[in-house]
């Protein structure tokens, strides 16, 4: 079905879990197109679930509201990583933290707030979230968002292109001045349980090695690597950690550690490296966590493009009361997948092309 609906809707829109470059992108191109096309009304929720559960406060997205937004990294309507409507934490008086399932009153504040649907703009938690309201009664579809690209239902995701062009800027600028002073430069990137963003950045940045989640490493590879190239009059160095890889046999580096109902903090593997290299091999050693400049700044026109795609797509969705979808990429087509597949992740495949082609460029993972 594609006809152009006449009826007067509201439609809610909220971005959940890290933010992205392109969020915004998505905002405008909800709203231009539930406007332009079909004449609906778009509000924002702020927050997430959390601010769904709350109630408001709500934004009226008007065009003139959103038009500027192309540019503008972040999300207008602000983002959290926590608020999961099924297990909202309670202080109790004896000072202990309890969880409840509020679910239920998430779905009737959609009614409260008089919304037609609801587009979740997110990764594997909010989609994870908006699969088990859906049987609850909530119309809801979806948009993938995630700098780390590991959503294995669509090919790519916005964001994921702007955080390679950070990653591989700052390669980039580490290798003129690893050049210079004879250094090995350490560059820690985001990538929590998928590797996509070092090993892309890292190739195209001139890495000589890329440690991934889904490659457990041997220090002793990446030591020899450097001494073979010092070795042929090669004295600087570029490695690229993700900061969910871990050694053989070796754990993830927090600087917080996550439980039952908070997820950790990774961080401190891109300085564990530094030193398991700065015991090993000549000349020094320098390590640069790149962290949340990778999920900043202005998103590229790639990421605009696809933000934009996907928002468009997300009111066709709801055009045709597909709830429980969410939108996909696959190759040039847009499509959509269920919720419950949209959240299995994807992974860099350790036997794969990639990977084998940037063996095949002598670049070792360890
Ligand atoms: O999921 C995207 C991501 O950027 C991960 O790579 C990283 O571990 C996480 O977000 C950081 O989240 P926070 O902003 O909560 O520190």
């Amino acid at each position: 079905m594609d006809e152009t609906p006449h009826m007067t809707k509201r439609i809610g829109i909220l971005t959940g879990g890290g933010d992205a470059p392109g969020l915004n992108a998505v905002i405008r191109a909800v709203v231009l197109t539930a406007k332009n096309r079909c004449g609906w009304d778009v509000v924002g929720i702020r927050e997430g679930y959390d601010g769904l559960l709350a109630g408001g406060p709500i934004v009226e997205l008007t065009e003139d509201r959103v038009r500027d937004l192309l540019p503008r990294g972040g999300t207008i309507l602000g983002a959290v990583n926590r608020g999961n409507p099924f297990v909202r934490l309670v202080d109790q008086a004896d000072g202990s933290i309890d969880s409840i399932d509020v679910s239920a009153e998430a779905v009737r504040r959609m009614d409260e707030l008089g919304l037609d649907a609801l587009v979740v703009a997110g990764g594997d938690g909010t989609m994870a979230i908006a699969d088990h309201l859906v049987p609850l009664g909530a119309r809801i579809v979806g948009v993938p968002k995630t700098i780390d690209n590991d959503l294995d239902q669509t090919d790519v995701t916005f964001g994921f292109d702007t955080a390679i062009l950070t990653a591989t800027e700052a390669l980039d600028k580490l290798q003129t001045t690893a050049e210079s002073h004879h250094r090995v430069m350490v560059l820690e990137v985001m990538g929590r349980n998928a590797g996509w963003i070092a090993l892309k950045a890292g190739v195209a940045g001139g890495a000589d090695a890329i440690l991934i989640p889904e490659i457990p490493f041997n220090i002793d590879v990446v030591n020899q690597k450097i001494r073979a190239l010092r070795a042929e009059g090669r004295r600087y160095s570029l490695i690229v950690v993700a900061e969910g890889a871990a050694s053989i046999g070796g754990d993830q580096q927090y600087y917080i550690k996550g439980d039952g109902l908070m997820t950790g903090r990774l961080g401190g593997i891109g300085y564990q490296v530094g030193n398991l290299i700065a015991d090993e091999v000549e000349g020094e050693v320098r390590v640069t966590v790149l962290g949340h400049l990778q999920r900043g700044g202005q998103p590229t026109p790639h990421d605009r493009w696809l933000a934009t795609q996907f928002g468009a797509a997300a009111v066709q969705l709801i055009i045709d009361e597909k709830w429980g979808q969410m939108v996909a990429l696959h190759g040039n087509t847009l499509t959509s997948v269920s919720f419950s597949d949209a959240i299995k992740l994807k992974f860099v495949d350790p036997a794969g092309e990639l990977v084998k082609m940037a063996r095949d460029l002598g670049i070792v993972f360890g």
